[in-house]
């Protein structure tokens, strides 16, 4: 029996060497260690043996499991070796020479549907007086609740489910948050400014929220405002229906519906007619025809007050834009999720380079 371990080890050896992949690897694993392998018939003889011999035999028989163990790892390892070895050729990147980049090799990468957006909207904007600001994603209390009219005990607070950062000892109004939304640049935007003026200021924002088809924890909003003297409501509706007409292409019918934010006095939510089905009822606008766009407002007293406005001499319009619902309705995406799913299948739809 010894010798037919040992001659069966070196039938393993030899059989092993020419093997081209990981099933014939495991097929001739199974060949010699399963059930019903070569290993296991000859120690079945082991019934006939003295205890002597067994002494040998077994040891012997374990210590062959032992080998074609390690010697199937080994190959198993040097196939996946040369599989990563081909793939790190096949993308290989040559600095100096740019036929060689993915994304040359692939033809096109793509611009980000929400990019392309948002710069088409700073376009239409930067013509007509305003400027683009940008602020920190990292925020305070004050910047984002209080100042905006939304004190510490407020219910309005609930209706952004905030990630606060773990700061307990900061004093009142000083402890740090994600930014639930771009409102926190008009106070910054206010500050550095003496009215007239006019801004808008795109960004991402964070809510702790559970995500589904339209809902995403980090997303993005186009904020704006407008201060001066006598800003009314037509005001703010010539603007929104001039950025509508830009985007879409043509002239959108909106209406304005009451809606609360303590930041506006009075609020609006701005709705457009649904796009996918001209206002008939379809699944996206939920059979009413409208869709909900943009929040707006005039600027609440208040909130003047904390940008160190005067509210008896000036008065101003804000809006709040859903940028990604907004690229949903023009490309009619039905799923916010894709946005930032990073996947260049969807990506590559929108443009080329
Ligand atoms: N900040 C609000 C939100 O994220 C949106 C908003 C509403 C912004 C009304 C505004 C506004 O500027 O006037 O829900």
């Amino acid at each position: 029996m010894v010798e037919q371990l040992d001659s069966l080890a070196l039938e393993f050896k030899e059989k092993i060497k020419n093997l081209k992949g990981e099933a014939e690897v495991l097929n001739l694993k199974s060949e010699f260690l399963g059930k019903k392998g070569k290993v296991s018939e000859i120690l079945k003889g082991l019934r006939n043996c003295t205890p002597e011999e067994r002494k040998v035999v077994g040891p012997k028989a374990n210590k062959l499991k032992d080998d074609i163990g390690d010697l199937v790892s080994l190959k198993l390892q040097e196939f996946e070796l040369v599989q990563i070895n081909q793939k790190l050729e096949e993308n290989k990147i040559d600095l100096n020479n740019r036929e060689s980049f993915w994304f040359n090799k692939n033809k096109s990468g793509g611009i980000h549907p929400r990019s392309m957006i948002q710069r088409e909207i700073e376009d239409v904007f930067l013509s007509m007086g305003f400027e683009v600001l940008d602020g920190p994603h990292i925020e305070d209390e004050f910047h984002n609740f209080e100042a905006l009219n939304i004190p510490g005990d407020h219910p309005a607070r609930d209706m952004q489910d905030t990630f606060w950062f773990n700061d307990p000892d900061s004093p009142e109004g000083k402890k740090h948050l994600l930014r639930t939304h771009t409102s926190t640049i008009q106070v910054r935007g206010m500050r550095e400014r003496t009215p007239p003026f006019r801004f808008i200021a795109p960004g991402t924002v964070f809510r702790c929220e559970r995500t589904d088809a339209s809902h995403e924890m980090v997303f993005n909003q186009l904020e704006g405002m407008m201060v001066g003297e006598n800003i009314s409501v037509g005001n703010l509706i010539y603007f929104m229906k001039t950025l509508l007409k830009e985007i879409f292409k043509r002239d959108t019918e909106v209406r304005l519906r009451p809606g609360f934010f303590p930041f506006v006095e009075p609020g609006f939510e701005l709705d457009i007619q649904c796009l996918i089905c001209s206002g008939k009822g379809c699944s996206v606008c939920k059979k009413t025809g409208w869709v909900e766009l943009l929040p707006c407002g005039i600027v609440h007293p208040n909130v003047l007050k904390s940008g160190g406005i005067d509210p008896e001499k000036y008065n101003g319009f804000a809006f709040g834009l859903g940028l990604d619902r907004l690229v949903m309705m023009r490309y009619g995406i039905d799923d916010i999720r894709h946005l930032n799913s990073g996947d260049l299948r969807f990506n590559t739809q929108f443009s080329a380079f």
